[in-house]
């Protein structure tokens, strides 16, 4: 079976990745198991252009197939903001919880009814020759005025989803896998992966 290496240097997107991808024909590794140590600077502006960015380096770097995600929030009263920016919008070095404050700052004048959000994520995968396919999934949410729930991680305290009527800290894990815009985009991108795998040996 061919290697599909997980472009991410962060252990528990690693983790979430790999359980997400579920049983794709491919050996699943990592850049620590490959004994790749690559810093990829995410300087593009989309979330698809930081998403190439992190799977080609990788894929360069090892020969491998690599897949990588970027994801983050986009609040309809900030213009989509913080969107790419998502994990250093309130600076460097800034707990979960000092994030989620930050955010609910921003927005405590919002009144309900304009607290509209979504989370969003971009998967790439991509060749060492190149080649890159793109996957996504969304999530729409309401952001509340304070945090709830002590499940997931980010954003998740304060990402209301009216037809659940929690947030979704509130969720199981599998429960969030199940609806939320990783889960989707991963299922995508398994799926194609899963369509390589056949193409390749027929
Ligand atoms: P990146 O994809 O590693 O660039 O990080 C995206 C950032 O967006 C995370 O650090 C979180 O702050 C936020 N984010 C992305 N997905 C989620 C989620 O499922 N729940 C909560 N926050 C999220």
């Amino acid at each position: 079976m061919k290697k599909l290496l997980l472009a991410t240097t962060n252990a528990h997107k690693a983790h979430e990745l790999a359980s997400l991808l579920g049983d794709v024909p491919f050996v699943l590794t990592t850049p620590q198991e490959e004994g790749l140590s690559l810093e990829v600077e995410e300087t593009g502006t989309t979330f698809e252009e930081n998403a190439a960015l992190k799977a080609l380096a990788f894929a360069k770097a090892s020969g491998l197939l690599s897949l990588a995600d970027d994801s983050g929030i986009e609040i309809a009263a900030l213009g989509g903001a913080p969107g790419i920016y998502s994990s250093r919008y309130a600076g460097p070095d800034v707990t979960d919880e000092g994030r989620v404050q930050f955010l609910l700052d921003k927005i405590k004048d919002v009144p309900d009814g304009k607290r509209q959000g979504r989370f969003r994520c971009v998967v790439a995968i991509a060749g060492p020759e190149g080649d890159v396919s793109f996957f996504q999934g969304t999530v729409e949410g309401v952001i509340t005025f304070e945090p709830t729930g002590e499940n997931g991680f980010g954003y998740d305290p304060i990402f209301f989803l009216p037809d659940r009527g929690c947030t979704t800290a509130q969720l199981a894990p599998e429960e969030k896998n199940r609806i939320s815009h990783r889960g989707q985009a991963a299922r995508a991108a398994s799926k194609a992966l899963r369509q390589m795998a056949t193409e390749a040996t027929s």
